[in-house]
């Protein structure tokens, strides 16, 4: 696949059918994603990756709920309330696989595991598997008792959950506004 097709093809998927992923597949990605550059070259990343449906369950009624607690009405969020309340709203869109890129303590940690993170997309897309960051997903991960749960070191901050696996369908693109340039000289 030409490069420029996979980044105009991607799309964040909201929709995946029940087939699960094999370790190879998510190795290959995982290699993909730690081809990306980082600061003073320290990559920092760590990778967590979840195919137990019973965990994903659990931390999607978790996130929610950790969600909830945290918004008020002034939040951005706060439009998002009677869904976060419904317990039929899976924030993991019924995935097969959640893949958690966290980054430990370094001067671009965030920048690089937002890196890693798009070369991931790009790289199951060109796989056929879709993907879809999971921000709602952020504030339960970041959690030390989550941290803990799951088996992180509580210094790794979390960069990016990100949903993945074979898409029930494909989403149209979505409209992008045309690029902003404030100077040209
Ligand atoms: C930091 C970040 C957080 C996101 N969080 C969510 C999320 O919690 N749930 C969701 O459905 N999509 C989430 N998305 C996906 C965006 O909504 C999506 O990228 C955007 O609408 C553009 O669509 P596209 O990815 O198909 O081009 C997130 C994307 C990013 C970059």
């Amino acid at each position: 696949m030409e490069l420029m097709e996979a980044i105009a093809g991607r799309r964040s998927v909201r929709a995946y059918t029940s087939e699960s992923l094999t370790r190879d597949q998510i190795q290959r990605l995982l290699e993909a994603a730690v081809l990306a550059p980082t600061g003073m070259n320290t990559q920092p990343w760590v990778f967590g990756v979840i195919q137990d449906p019973a965990l994903l369950r659990d931390l999607n009624r978790r996130a929610k709920a950790h969600l909830l607690s945290t918004i008020d009405d002034a939040s951005p969020l706060a439009g998002y309330r009677a869904n976060l309340e419904n317990p039929e709203t899976d924030l993991f869109y019924g995935a097969p696989a959640l893949i958690v890129v966290y980054a430990k303590p370094a001067v671009t940690s965030q920048i690089d595991g937002c890196l890693a993170a798009q070369n991931l997309m790009l790289a199951a897309y060109g796989m056929g598997l879709g993907t879809c960051w999971i921000g709602l997903a952020h504030g339960l991960l970041a959690t030390a008792e989550v941290k803990a749960e799951l088996g992180v070191p509580v210094e790794c901050n979390v960069v990016a959950p990100i949903i993945l696996g074979k898409p029930a369908a494909w989403p149209p693109a979505v409209e992008r506004h045309a690029p902003e340039v404030a100077y040209w000289k």
